[in-house]
């Protein structure tokens, strides 16, 4: 039997952390930092400057991962990059940073569109690809640049978003990495978190910033991720109890707190990078994975779930043994 394993990671923030105070000031924003860290758990987040794009911070990434993995770029045989924040319309962003990369083998590369879990669809996908026997070595992208359709004024949202990417090789292996994957979405909440703007004769049509109704989104996101995270765990045969850690989208410390405390797990076990990162969408739970392994937190045998929610509705989660 086929499975498919994690072989390397590897994440990349863009420029200097930039604290509260300063984004409220530069910004001009009706804020406090007393209020973001109190209602999310967000002290810092990375803006990509002006020029850089999601295939570039995707690029360092999956060369961190590639080495991680001891792999070559062109021995990957297969690219799945989740981004809502893609470089162009078309081409996709994996075609670019294949071309990046030096990826010249004729490997299929295509985005995934998720929203903030935009990493969990890709991770998902990537697997199937590899178990079923088509493919054997995948890198999985989550790259996002936020920043740039942000509406600086919207206090609900500007505080909250960074920019990031994070990276993984998936490979063919005859011993279980990925256990279990769920994947969901229900259209009809698609309006309680969008950007719904779109391009027609040239011109932007609608609205091209991102809109949240934060309560709504809250609510919706603590009831989904207890209830995938139970199903992943179900499915892979094992107990919340099993668990070495939880590695949740990182939107909100209070939603990553609830879930936690659902599944009986303690705080220690939640890998929390949202106080540096914010909110990174596609890109914050591999960038989460990534600097847990670094630090030499999360190690080879060790099991966690990852899982993630965001527009769409989408909502999903991996149950993986490192
Ligand atoms: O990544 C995809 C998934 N995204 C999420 O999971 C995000 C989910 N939502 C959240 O994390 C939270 O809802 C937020 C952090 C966005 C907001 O926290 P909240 O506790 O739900 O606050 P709220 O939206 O209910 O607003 C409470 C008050 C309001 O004032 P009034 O009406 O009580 O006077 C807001 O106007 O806080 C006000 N407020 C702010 N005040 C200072 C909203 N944003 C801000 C702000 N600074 N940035």
């Amino acid at each position: 039997m086929i499975h498919s394993r994690i072989t390397g990671t590897g994440s990349y923030l863009p420029g200097a952390p930039v604290g509260n105070a300063v984004l409220i000031s530069t910004r001009g924003i009706d804020s406090s930092d007393d209020w973001i860290v109190e209602r999310s758990g967000i002290r810092f987040r990375h803006f990509a400057p002006a020029g850089i794009a999601a295939s570039d911070l995707a690029l360092q990434a999956c060369q961190r991962a590639l080495e991680a993995a001891g792999r070559q770029p062109n021995e990957v045989d297969l690219i799945v990059l989740a981004t809502s924040t893609p470089d162009f319309i078309f081409p996709s962003t994996a075609t670019i940073l294949q071309d990046k990369l030096g990826i010249t083998n004729g490997c299929p590369a295509f985005d995934v569109q998720a929203v903030c879990s935009g990493f969990l669809y890709a991770l998902a996908t990537a697997d199937k690809f590899i178990r079923s026997g088509s493919h054997r070595c995948a890198l999985v992208v989550g790259a996002e640049i936020f920043s740039r359709i942000l509406d600086w004024q919207d206090r609900g949202t500007s505080v909250l978003f960074g920019d990031g990417a994070g990276a993984l090789v998936l490979e063919a292996s005859d011993r279980p990495g990925i256990r279990a994957t769920a994947l969901h979405a229900d259209g009809r909440h698609r309006d309680i978190l969008a950007v719904a703007g779109h391009v027609c004769g040239g011109q932007p049509v609608g609205d091209p910033f991102v809109r949240m109704d934060g309560p709504a989104v809250f609510k919706f996101a603590v009831k989904v991720l207890a209830e995938v995270a139970e199903e992943v765990i179900a499915a892979a045969g094992m107990t919340p109890a099993q668990l070495d850690w939880l590695i949740p989208h990182q939107a909100n410390i209070r939603i990553m707190q609830a879930t936690a405390k659902k599944l009986r797990l303690p705080a220690e076990k939640c890998i929390v990078t949202v106080d540096r990162h914010g909110n990174t969408s596609a890109a914050s739970v591999p960038l989460a994975l990534d600097e847990a392994v670094r630090s030499g937190k999360v190690g080879a045998g060790e099991t966690a779930l990852l899982e993630g929610v965001g527009g769409g509705f989408t909502w999903g989660a991996a149950l993986i043994t490192l």
